[in-house]
């Protein structure tokens, strides 16, 4: 265990110690799927000094509200996750609060129903706000999946080929799998996916405006990944609040164009003129069983990793949330006087200081 820990080191590593405080910021580096972005928002939190662990449990939850938000008709149904259902969650409750971060997923219609329910049912169960945006509307098992290219203007899709795709999916009766596996798929997704990137951003913006930070996160299993980035609220209040339109500025030009996330930076420069800032390792090409023994890789908190397989995301999230309650025992065995639960709930109390253990039998033990 160690390399999950709030080191404090880990501000002097950063290229931006203060990043979060800083005005506006953009930090880019490769990666498919979101881990630990709480270890690294906890270095960042901008209400002052990092909470202790455990004091998710001593906030103590406000009771449930009566009435059950129907997912299917609520305005803000994309947003599955309340604060409070998330509290009501015994598997969320050593998870630290990420209220304050917008995840956004990116995805494509070739490969959602592959690698999102793992998503869902892991990294992004403790989230309060996530968004997923990909190249079609559909709903997994009722969580809503947006349809990221529909503001794309007409004439960019018009006889470009890159569209092929969207549109064979868009007229596809059945499930999708027959309807695209004559086609090259991971070819024209990937043709595809760099239209979504700004456009996700304006989305973003309109549906969870008061975030500090926004997280944009490919979920893409091409050959090279897609790409993922952190946004400072203010950035994205220059860049997107402040360009109205932005993204139809750059439909046109997409195809010349290789990747996305080049183009997302390329905006972000010309528009605003910040540049991108690397903060390898936090974000970093490896995955758990890829991952080198050493300073350069350890003692640093990680927001992502690389090309995680279904497998591996559950695998590591498991230890994730173990840890997190293995954390919090250990911070109550430390600090017995202060820590007082609260009576209300939670669910899970430290009992004796010995953390639950969520996952017997688990091959992910952090003991
Ligand atoms: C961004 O990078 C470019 C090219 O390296 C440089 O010319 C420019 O001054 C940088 N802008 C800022 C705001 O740092």
């Amino acid at each position: 265990m160690g390399f999950l820990q709030n080191g404090r080191g880990l501000a002097s590593y950063l290229v931006m110690p203060n990043t979060f405080q800083a005005r506006r910021f953009i930090v880019l580096g490769s990666m498919v799927s979101l881990l630990l972005l709480i270890a690294l928002w906890n270095q960042f939190s901008v209400d002052g000094p990092t909470r202790p662990a455990g004091t998710r449990l001593a906030q103590g939850p406000s009771t449930p509200t009566g009435k059950r938000p129907n997912p299917f008709t609520n305005p803000l149904d994309e947003v599955r996750q309340t604060p409070a259902s998330i509290r009501q969650d015994p598997l969320c409750s050593f998870h630290p609060d990420t209220s304050k971060i917008a995840v956004v997923m990116k995805t494509g219609a070739t490969e959602s129903f592959a690698r999102l329910p793992t998503q869902f049912m892991t990294t992004l169960r403790c989230i309060p706000d996530y968004l997923v945006f990909s190249d079609r509307k559909e709903t997994i098992a009722g969580i809503q999946v947006m349809d990221t290219l529909d503001a794309v203007l007409p004439k960019a899709m018009e006889g470009n080929a890159d569209f092929d795709l969207y549109r064979v999916q868009a007229s596809c009766a059945i499930d999708q799998g027959p309807c695209t596996s004559a086609l090259d798929r991971a070819e024209m997704g990937w043709n595809l996916d760099k239209y979504k990137n700004i456009h996700m951003a304006e989305k973003t913006w309109k549906m969870l405006p008061d975030k500090d930070c926004v997280a944009l996160l490919g979920d893409i299993a091409f050959a090279h990944g897609g790409s993922g980035y952190l946004m400072s609220r203010a950035a994205m209040k220059d860049l997107i609040g402040g360009h109205p339109g932005l993204a139809n500025r750059y439909d046109e030009d997409m195809h010349n164009y290789c990747c996305g996330d080049a183009v997302f930076a390329k905006a972000v420069r010309d528009t605003i003129d910040v540049n991108v800032t690397g903060v390898w390792p936090t974000i970093n090409g490896e995955k758990p069983f890829t991952l080198p023994y050493g300073d350069s890789h350890w003692c640093h908190p990680i927001a992502t990793m690389h090309h995680m397989s279904p497998e591996e995301i559950s695998t590591f999230w498991e230890f994730e949330t173990q840890f997190y309650a293995d954390e919090a025992a250990e911070a109550s065995r430390k600090d017995a006087d202060k820590f007082v639960p609260s009576p209300s709930s939670p669910r899970i109390s430290i009992e004796n200081s010995s953390p639950p253990d969520f996952f017997p039998g688990a091959t992910t033990g952090t003991t």
